[in-house]
């Protein structure tokens, strides 16, 4: 069954922490935490301690996201014991398989996040080491923004290769994801969906996870 991730990019900050318990008691399977450095990305989200202060509440464990330059920098920093994932983009990393045992040697699951251009060839010699790929389905750098439909096709390309290669790593796909192309990204073969919009807008975003789970 594939598993969903609301991104706390598009929750209202000034009471995240009763948002992630929501979103969690609702079903949610993990935390999404989309950090932004406003050098990588045009846009400045939040840093290790925001994620942090969530660390005393109940939640479903936290799936990071470093949409930041050098993330070797500040690996560390967001090794927490509700850190399942840590997710970094291949574009930022010049040593992306020393960055991964980086990762590895805190005991965490390491994956790597391929931006709209960038191919899936890329990852040839490294996809055997990974946990998880994360199909970015749009440029980085924002909430809300419209799903760029050749990442279905980039997650049919990493489903038949991890097949035909027995790899272990799962598929995440991020960006314009709602209700209505669920299903098409799940059938390419997608095992984690990331939501912020379609979770936090709208209906409540108890509401709006139990939509998700039925579809999952
Ligand atoms: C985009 C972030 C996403 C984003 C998803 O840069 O990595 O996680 O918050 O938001 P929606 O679901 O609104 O596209
Ligand atoms: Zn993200």
């Amino acid at each position: 069954m594939a598993k969903l991730a609301p991104s706390i990019l598009s929750a209202d900050f000034s009471c995240l922490g009763d948002q992630v318990m929501e979103i969690s008691k609702a079903g949610a399977d993990y935390i999404h935490i989309d950090v932004m450095d406003g050098h990588f990305v045009p846009n400045i989200s939040f840093g290790a301690p925001v994620m942090k202060s969530l660390d005393k509440f109940e939640t479903a464990p936290y799936d990071v996201h470093l949409m930041i330059e050098h993330p070797e920098k500040y690996i560390e920093d967001f090794v927490t014991e509700k850190t399942e994932y840590i997710v970094v983009h291949q574009e930022a990393c010049v040593h992306l398989h020393r960055v991964i045992q980086q990762i590895k040697s805190f005991g965490k699951k390491a994956g790597v996040a391929l931006n709209p251009a960038t191919p899936v060839s890329v990852l040839e010699y490294i996809l055997e080491d990974i946990d998880l790929v994360l199909v970015m389905s749009v440029n980085p750098g924002f909430g809300g923004q419209k799903f760029i439909p050749s990442a279905t096709g980039k997650i049919k390309e990493l489903d038949r290769i991890r097949k035909s290669k027995g790899y272990h790593f799962i598929i995440e796909v991020d960006g314009g994801i709602g209700l209505q192309n669920t299903e098409e990204v799940i059938s390419a073969g997608c095992d984690l969906i990331v939501a912020g919009s379609a979770v936090f807008k709208g209906k409540s975003p108890e509401a709006n996870v139990k939509a998700f789970k039925e579809i999952l």
